[in-house]
C-alpha cells in the first residue's frame, strides 16, 4: 500500500471528494497524478471515456501498468468503480483484469460497473470503420475502440446497455434492432472492411458466456458512490481524455465522445454538483496530441511526427543512439539552430511521446497559455499539476504561446474562436529561459534551480491557479509538492 505524502494529504483532506481531468489533449499523466493523491482516497471513480484511455501508473515494486477501462485505483487497492459515463467493453475490460491480475496478484480490490453503462459489441467497432472511410479526409483518427458509436447510440436510444447482460431476452431484442439499423450501412462497406458481419446470436452467445464473470460487479454505480459518501468515504474522480478532447467543450468534430470536463463528473457518475470539492486540471508543460485536429502550439506536422515515431523506432529505446540522438540535437536548439522537425523529434524521443493505448506516435506543442487559459475557464479548477517539467531540462529558453491572435485582433484570456477556425489562429510567442540543470526526479521544491522555479511563478501568474503539483520524471517519486 502506498502512502499518499503527509503535505498532499493535509492540502486535499478538506476535499472529501475531488476530480482529476486533463487541461490539454489528454496524456498529460492524469494515472500518475492519481497514483499520488490516491492514497488519501477510498475509491476511485471513472466517468467517462472508455477503452480509448490509457492511463499509466507505477506499482510499489516499479512495475509499470497502463489502464484503460479500470480506474488507476486498482493498483493500490482502492475501490474501483466505472461510471454510468464510462462506456464498457467487456471482452477487454476481462482482458485487462487478468493482465492486472499479472502484475498485482489476484487479491484485488472490488470493482462495480455501472448497470445502464452503454455496452460494446463488434456492431460498434464496424460501425466506426465505417464512419471513418464515409469520413474521407476528414476522419479523426480515432483510436478504433466504438467509443463514438457507443455514446452515439446510446442517444439514439439504440445502445445495449451493461444490465442487459444480465437479462438474455432484452439484450437479444436490442442486439437485434442495432444490426438491423447497422446493417445496411455496413454492407456498402463490405468491400473495404473485408469483415462478415456477425448475426445478433453470435454476438449473444460470446456476451452472456463472458458475462458470468462480471455478473457480481454490476450494480447502480450512483447510489453506491452516494452511499459511500454518506458513510464518509472519500472519492477521487479519474477523469479519462481532456479538455480538447471533450465532445462538447473540445476542438469538435475532432473530439472523442465523452463528457472529459469537469462537469462531466457529475454527469457521468448520477452525483448532484454540490458533492463535488474540487478539481485539479493535469497540464503538461508541452501539450500533445494524437489522432487529427487543431493543435496551435504544435511544433511540427501530424502526419510527419506520427511517421517519424513509427519509422524510428530504435531511437527511442534507452541507449546509446537515443542519447547521441538527443545531445546532437539539444546543442542545435541552444545555439538557435534547430528546424521546426527537429525541436518536435527531439521532444517526443525525450518523452517518448508514443500513446499508452494505440503507440501512435504523439505530436508535440509549446507550453500553450492560451489554451490553459480557456481549459480553466471551463474546468474551474482549484489546483494545476504541471506534468512533464523535466523536459526543460538542458534548455537555455523555450518558445511559449502567452497569446492568440485572430483575424487581427489578440484574443481575451479564455476566449477562443469557434473550433472550426482554431487552426487559424496566430500564436503569439515569447522565448522563456529554462534551465541548464538536469531537474530529472527532484521531489523538492527547494531542490528546483532559481531559474525553474522563475519560470513556474511566472507561468502560475498567467494562469491565475495555484501550480501545486510539478512533474519531474515518470517516476512515482518525480514530483515537487509546492507551496
Ligand atoms: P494519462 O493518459 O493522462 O494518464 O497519461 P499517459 O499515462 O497516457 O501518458 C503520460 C506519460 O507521461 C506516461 O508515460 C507517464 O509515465 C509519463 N509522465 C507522467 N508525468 C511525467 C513527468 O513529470 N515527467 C516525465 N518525463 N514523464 C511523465
Ligand atoms: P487518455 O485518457 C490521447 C483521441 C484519439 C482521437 C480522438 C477520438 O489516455 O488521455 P476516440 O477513439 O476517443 O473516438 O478518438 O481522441 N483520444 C486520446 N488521445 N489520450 C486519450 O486518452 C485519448 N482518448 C481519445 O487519438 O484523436
Ligand atoms: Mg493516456
Amino acid at each position: 500500500m502506498v502512502i499518499t505524502p503527509k503535505k498532499i494529504e493535509q492540502i486535499f483532506q478538506n476535499h472529501q471528494t475531488l476530480i482529476v481531468v486533463g487541461g490539454n489533449w489528454g496524456d498529460e499523466g492524469k494515472g500518475k497524478v492519481i497514483d499520488l493523491i490516491m492514497g488519501g482516497y477510498d475509491v476511485v471513480a471513472r466517468f467517462s471515456g472508455g477503452a480509448n484511455a490509457g492511463h499509466t501508473v507505477y506499482t510499489s515494486s516499479g512495475q509499470k501498468l497502463v489502464s484503460h477501462l479500470i480506474p488507476c485505483g486498482l493498483a493500490q487497492n482502492k475501490v474501483c468503480v466505472l461510471g454510468r459515463g464510462e462506456f464498457f467493453n467487456l471482452e477487454l475490460f476481462l482482458k485487462e483484469l487478468e493482465e492486472s491480475k499479472a502484475v498485482l496478484g489476484n487479491n484485488i480490490a472490488d470493482i462495480f460497473i455501472d448497470q445502464q453503462a452503454p455496452l460494446w459489441t463488434p456492431y460498434h467497432r464496424l460501425f466506426e470503420m465505417y464512419i471513418e472511410i464515409m469520413r474521407g479526409e476528414r476522419k479523426i483518427g480515432t483510436t478504433n475502440k466504438g467509443i463514438g458509436p457507443l455514446e452515439g447510440m446510446y442517444k439514439l436510444r439504440l445502445a445495449p446497455v451493461v444490465g442487459y447482460l444480465l437479462e438474455k431476452d432484452l439484450l437479444m431484442k436490442s442486439l437485434q434492432v442495432l444490426y438491423n439499423v447497422l446493417k445496411p450501412c455496413l454492407d456498402n462497406v463490405k468491400d473495404q472492411i473485408n469483415e462478415t458481419i456477425p448475426d445478433p446470436q453470435e454476438i449473444l452467445e460470446k456476451l452472456l458466456s463472458d458475462s458470468e464473470k462480471i455478473k457480481a460487479f454490476v450494480t447502480d454505480t450512483a447510489f453506491l458512490l452516494d452511499m459511500e459518501l454518506k458513510k464518509g468515504k472519500r472519492i477521487l474522480f479519474e477523469g479519462a481524455q481532456a479538455t480538447g478532447l471533450d465532445a462538447w467543450w473540445g476542438t469538435y468534430p475532432y473530439v472523442s465522445s465523452g463528457n472529459s470536463v469537469a462537469v462531466g463528473a457529475a454527469l457521468g457518475t448520477g452525483l448532484p454538483m454540490e458533492k463535488f470539492g474540487a478539481t485539479i486540471m493535469v497540464a503538461k508543460t508541452l501539450p500533445t496530441r494524437v489522432g487529427f485536429g487543431p493543435f496551435p502550439s504544435e511544433m511540427w506536422e501530424r502526419q510527419a511526427a506520427m511517421d517519424f515515431a513509427k519509422e524510428n523506432q530504435q531511437l527511442f529505446a534507452q541507449g546509446p543512439l537515443r542519447n547521441e540522438f538527443l545531445s546532437s540535437i539539444l546543442q542545435k536548439i541552444n545555439s538557435g539552430q534547430s528546424s521546426a522537425a527537429e525541436m518536435s523529434q527531439y521532444f517526443q524521443v525525450l518523452g517518448d511521446e508514443r500513446g499508452a493505448t494505440t503507440g501512435r506516435g504523439r505530436s508535440v506543442g509549446f507550453l500553450d497559455i492560451p489554451w490553459l487559459q480557456y481549459a480553466i475557464r471551463i474546468n474551474g479548477p482549484k489546483y494545476i499539476a504541471l506534468t512533464r517539467f523535466d523536459m526543460l531540462s538542458g534548455l537555455k529558453s523555450i518558445p511559449v504561446v502567452v497569446g492568440y491572435k485572430h483575424r487581427g485582433q489578440i484574443l481575451p484570456v479564455g476566449k477562443l474562436p469557434a473550433a472550426w477556425e482554431l487552426s487559424q489562429v496566430e500564436i503569439i510567442k515569447e522565448d522563456w529561459l529554462c534551465f541548464e540543470e538536469d531537474i530529472s526526479g527532484i521531489s523538492s521544491a527547494d531542490k528546483l534551480p532559481k531559474s525553474a522555479q522563475e519560470f513556474l511563478s511566472k507561468l502560475e501568474k498567467h494562469l491565475g491557479v495555484p501550480i501545486l503539483l510539478v512533474g519531474t520524471g515518470p517516476g512515482r517519486e518525480a514530483m515537487v509538492v509546492r507551496n
